[in-house]
């Protein structure tokens, strides 16, 4: 028999799902979803360190989990569940923390731009990559589907694995990123990387006045009409060209090339695609959100059968450890 691959990621619920989480995440996790083990989650616990207002986090994981199952994932052949219901990633942090050197957690740039863009630093903050190689390694993950700003993160994963395999034996699975090239750094409405924390993005599930408010405001230079344009530089083309095959890929490069491109024209065919891709999804979405209890069972289920293989590695950890088994 061979053994289906572990593929799995995680996503923050602080704030709702833009086109960046949608390509480099969720998207590839769909695509996944049949030929592997799939494992998707909320991480709630990393959430808290940047959400505080308690009521709001709850909101924001709910609708997480409306999102990632209206988008695709399907709770009845892959594993779907919020990161606080299993506390043993926790527990593991804890282990994990004592063999992760202070400099590893220093090298972090995540933890730098967060400060620098105004996120107030606390401690969880901080050792944040210890909680996440937590989350990977305690399901023994092959392989990770993120976008390039957590590649740091994932070569912290496996700094930890190896030198925890190298102390006390071999363990943990070595997982490794997978990041396609393509989609690793969406940008936002203002050109830089979209995400939520920026106030720059385009959301999946946006109104159609919302929708048409973010794609109207994508920045774009001021070249006049008839200028030959470069669609490399153009903020607008990179949002574009997520949504085309190859072949209007071209088109749309050589109407950039040969001048005569208005912006405005461009900005209301895309507003029209993103409305149409979506359209699936917003159904589905409406649909779920009519039975209340649903999401609710779906996340305790996945918890519990997922809690299973966290049970487990756990306990191999804490053998090797020399910690207490006793209540495991
Ligand atoms: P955000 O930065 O909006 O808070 P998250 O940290 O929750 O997003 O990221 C969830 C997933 O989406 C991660 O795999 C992350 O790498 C990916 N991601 C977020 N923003 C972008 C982007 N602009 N381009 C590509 N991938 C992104
Ligand atoms: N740190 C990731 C982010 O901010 C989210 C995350 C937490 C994650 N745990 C993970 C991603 C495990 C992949 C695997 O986007």
């Amino acid at each position: 028999m061979v053994l289906k691959k572990r593929v799995l990621s995680g996503i923050q619920p602080s704030g709702r799902f833009h086109l960046g989480n949608y390509f480099a995440m969720i998207k590839k996790m769909v695509e996944y979803q049949n030929k592997s083990e799939l494992f998707c989650f909320i991480v709630d616990l990393h959430a808290l360190t940047t959400v505080t207002d308690g009521k709001q986090l709850a909101e924001y994981t709910n609708e997480a989990a409306v999102s990632l199952l209206s988008l695709g994932i399907d709770p009845g052949i892959s594993h779907l569940w919020v990161q606080s219901d299993i506390p043993e990633v926790t527990e593991l942090a804890w282990i994990l923390s004592n063999i992760t050197t202070l400099g590893l957690m220093e090298r972090c740039h995540s933890y730098k731009d967060k400060v620098a863009k105004g996120i107030k630093p606390n401690t969880g903050l901080f050792i944040y990559p210890i909680l996440m190689a937590a989350d990977i390694l305690l399901f023994q993950s092959n392989l990770v589907p993120v976008g390039k700003d957590q590649k740091q993160h994932l070569e912290v994963a496996r700094d930890i694995a190896l030198k925890f395999n190298s102390v006390y034996g071999e363990i943990f699975t070595i997982p490794e990123p997978l990041i396609d090239e393509h989609v690793a750094v969406v940008p936002g409405i203002d050109g830089q990387k979209m995400s939520k924390s920026y106030g720059n993005t385009i959301e999946v599930f946006a109104s159609k006045d919302e929708l048409k408010r973010s794609v109207m405001g994508i920045v774009t230079d001021s070249q006049s009409v008839e200028a030959s344009k470069d669609p490399d530089k153009c903020n607008l083309y990179n949002i574009y060209k997520l949504f085309v095959s190859s072949e209007e890929n071209k088109k749309l490069r050589k109407r950039y090339t040969d001048g005569g491109l208005k912006y405005g024209d461009v900005k209301k065919e895309l507003f029209e695609i993103i409305w149409d891709y979506f359209k699936e999804a917003r159904q589905k979405r409406e649909d779920l959100l009519k039975d209340k209890g649903y999401i609710d069972r779906i996340l305790k289920e996945g918890a519990d059968r997922t809690r299973e293989i966290a049970v487990k590695t756990l306990r191999s950890v804490k053998n090797a450890a020399g910690l207490s088994v006793r209540m495991l």
